[in-house]
């Protein structure tokens, strides 16, 4: 009889997937219960150094088993409790105030992640490292010079999430699903970030001759102007309401991890490093990349209008300056 015909054999784990989760917040703990309840990973690890915190969360996750796709949830404030993951998503870090901008946490979440970078690398040397903490441009850059891995294998979520957030909004004006939207935000997470419409399209339609279905509006200069404002502020109106943003991310960093769990080969506008990039090089910058089980292997070079183009220079420009200014 093999294990297979045998029921009662244990669960091979060779055969099953780690998802580690790095920081038992609020961005932490939701990416971990969208994991669980997606059926992401077979088993979910939760780090914190709150030891407390992360016991009792972990035990609400587990009181959730019977209602998700088997697996195991563990947690630690050990390192330890990482080891051996496909992937590692770290989401600790200084929370961002109301009025503080992504970009002013960059003093301790840079120091932070040379802490913990070689750490986790140590238990989990072989897994793709997804950062989310703030400001993730930064952050990923800092994550792969402290790790020393090979640059596709640490990824930021970047601008997944703004994405997500401008398809919802064209979705809403124009009437129809958010699934039929094709359209990304590129450049920093963050203030300077671009909405690409010069290439975005509705349901196969570019969206420059989206005239509008009956009774709804055409996406004209004035609309897609606002609908662009409200995306990048709409952080700032959550964190001001609730004090932190944590659904969306959730998800949108679950979509990541099973990019890179299912080798999916999707096209996700996750922050990676790149290298000539319409000769923007030597920054982590968010722009439709192809996500597999290798990481970010290949950033695609969608058609730019000038503007675009101008903007994406100037939004990597920014991005880079802080950079400098923690010597990476
Ligand atoms: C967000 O965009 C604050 O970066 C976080 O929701």
């Amino acid at each position: 009889m093999t294990a297979a015909d045998d029921t009662t054999a244990p669960y091979d784990s060779a055969r099953t997937t780690k998802l580690a989760v790095v920081g038992a917040g609020a961005v932490g703990t939701t990416l971990a219960y969208a994991a669980l309840a997606r059926g992401t990973a077979r088993t979910v690890a939760l780090m914190d150094v709150n030891r407390e915190k992360v016991d009792a969360e972990v035990l609400d996750l587990q009181h959730g088993q019977m209602f998700v796709p088997q697996a195991d949830i563990i947690g630690s404030d050990d390192v330890a409790v990482c080891e051996g993951a496909d992937v590692v998503v770290v989401t600790a870090g200084a929370k961002q105030r109301p009025g503080q901008s992504r970009l002013d946490l960059a003093e301790s979440t840079v120091g932070l992640t040379r802490t913990i970078m070689p750490g986790l690398v140590r238990v989990a040397p072989d897994a793709i490292f997804l950062m989310v903490t703030n400001p993730v441009d930064v952050v990923t850059y800092a994550a792969q010079r402290f790790s020393g891995l090979p640059r596709e294998r640490v990824l930021g979520s970047g601008t997944v999430l703004d994405t997500s957030r401008l398809r919802e909004a064209i979705a809403r004006h124009a009437g129809v699903a958010v699934g039929n939207v094709h359209a990304y935000i590129a450049g920093e997470h963050g203030d300077s970030e671009i909405a690409l419409w010069s290439s975005a399209s509705i349901g196969g339609v570019p969206l420059r001759d989206w005239t509008g279905l009956a009774g709804r509006p055409a996406l004209g200069e004035e609309l897609r102007s606002r609908i662009a404002a409200d995306v990048v502020q709409s952080a700032y109106r959550i964190i001001e309401g609730k004090g932190a943003t944590n659904y969306a991310i959730g998800l949108a960093g679950t979509r990541i991890i099973e990019a890179v769990l299912k080798d999916e080969h999707r096209v996700l506008p996750v922050s990676s490093y790149l290298d000539d990039y319409y000769g923007i090089a030597d920054v982590c910058l968010s722009v439709p990349t192809l996500v597999d089980r290798h990481g970010a292997t290949e950033a695609i070079e969608v058609p730019l209008s000038d503007g675009e183009l101008r903007d994406l220079r100037a939004s990597a420009e920014r991005v880079r300056a802080i950079q400098r200014r923690f010597g990476l």
